[in-house]
């Protein structure tokens, strides 16, 4: 079965053809990052009215690239939730237009189900059930993956999300948004235990996540140096932040695989690119005798692929929506 599927979330314009939710056709991206840049931050609006330009040259690109043409097409699979509601909006009316004139299934997708499935096109063996650390500039979840289209949330962000945290964190020290991959590249060359930061924990929730603390203890340091007209070293600071974060996520999702007596553990989202959390959780999982599985890097990031993927297994589950679809900007997974 091929399927067409469409992202249009927050500011990436996505679409691919995927076969058989594993095998990617075709893959295209189109970004209105540059633009955000000069704001520090998505803009809503221009994401919207970016999506609206260039939607329909992507999606048939990504029909090109494939080989095909609707016709070859067994199913529309389209971002509905969660995200920013207008950049969503865009995605879905396109599909909701393609899955009418070419009389193909419309498949409504969860971004963060999406995300999941990214593993399954990077990791041709991987089937649920598993236990997934799910960490964007969005959301940061653990969620139980029991089957294709039935999860459960053990555990999640209270405030900030990991991404968030570092792009935060990346803006105060001068780096454009978003600043989690120059903060990544910039922590290789710093030392991780140049600056004490707290670790903050949810009482009575162990597997939950707190950010917001950690954030602004380092937006603290580096204001307070600034005041006495000290310049830190941008390379520590990084470095210990990035460990600080990383260290959060992996003792929370080790934790949780251990009371749930898990062993299958998987990564996803754009912060699962992130190079110290990739070698941390290979180095506990190799100790531990876990199965660890992440996303190629350029699967981390929105795209089109992981949605197609996703709406592969939805659409085997008859997951389809009417013609009255519509866009929402939360929605659990
Ligand atoms: O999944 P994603 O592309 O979009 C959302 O669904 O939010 O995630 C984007 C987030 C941004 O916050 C970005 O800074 C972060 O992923 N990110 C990283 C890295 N690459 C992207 N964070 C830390 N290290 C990275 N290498
Ligand atoms: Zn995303």
């Amino acid at each position: 079965m091929k399927i067409l599927g469409i992202e249009s979330s927050c500011d990436e314009t996505a679409a691919s053809v995927v076969e058989d939710g594993r095998t990617v056709l075709s893959n295209v991206v189109a970004s209105s990052v540059e633009e955000h840049k000069l704001y520090g931050g998505v803009v809503p609006e221009i994401a919207s009215r970016r999506h609206a330009e260039c939607i329909s040259q992507v999606v048939e690109q990504a029909l090109r690239d494939a080989n095909v043409t609707l016709d070859n097409i067994d199913g529309i699979g389209v971002t509905h939730a969660p995200g920013l509601i207008g950049a969503l909006l865009v995605g879905v009316n396109f599909a909701k237009g393609l899955a009418y004139s070419a009389k193909k299934p419309l498949v409504p997708t969860h971004h963060l189900r999406s995300h999941i499935a990214s593993n399954y096109i990077s990791n041709k063996e991987l089937k649920p059930p598993f236990m997934c650390l799910v960490v964007s500039g969005g959301h940061s979840h653990i969620v139980m993956v029991e089957s294709y289209t039935k999860m459960k949330i053990i555990g999640r962000t209270r405030d900030d999300a990991a991404g968030e945290a570092f792009d935060k964190a990346a803006r105060t020290m001068g780096m454009s948004y978003p600043g989690g991959i120059s903060m990544d590249i910039e922590a290789e060359k710093g030392d991780p235990f140049a600056f004490k930061l707290p670790r903050p924990i949810v009482h009575d929730a162990p597997y939950d996540f707190s950010f917001s603390g950690l954030k602004t203890a380092i937006i603290n340091t580096i204001h307070n140096a600034s005041q006495k007209g000290e310049t830190l070293p941008k390379a520590d600071l990084c470095a210990s932040f990035r460990w600080a974060v990383v260290d959060c996520l992996v003792t929370n999702f080790l934790k949780a695989a251990k009371d749930y007596n898990v062993k299958t553990l998987v990564i996803a989202g754009g912060v699962s690119a992130n190079s110290l959390l990739r070698r941390r959780l290979q180095e506990e999982c190799k100790n531990l005798s876990y199965e660890l599985y992440m996303p190629e890097k350029k699967y981390c990031g929105d795209n089109g692929a992981m949605v197609a993927s996703q709406a592969y297994y939805e659409l085997l589950d008859n997951n389809i929506a009417d013609l009255d679809l519509n866009a929402v900007a939360t929605l659990p997974i």
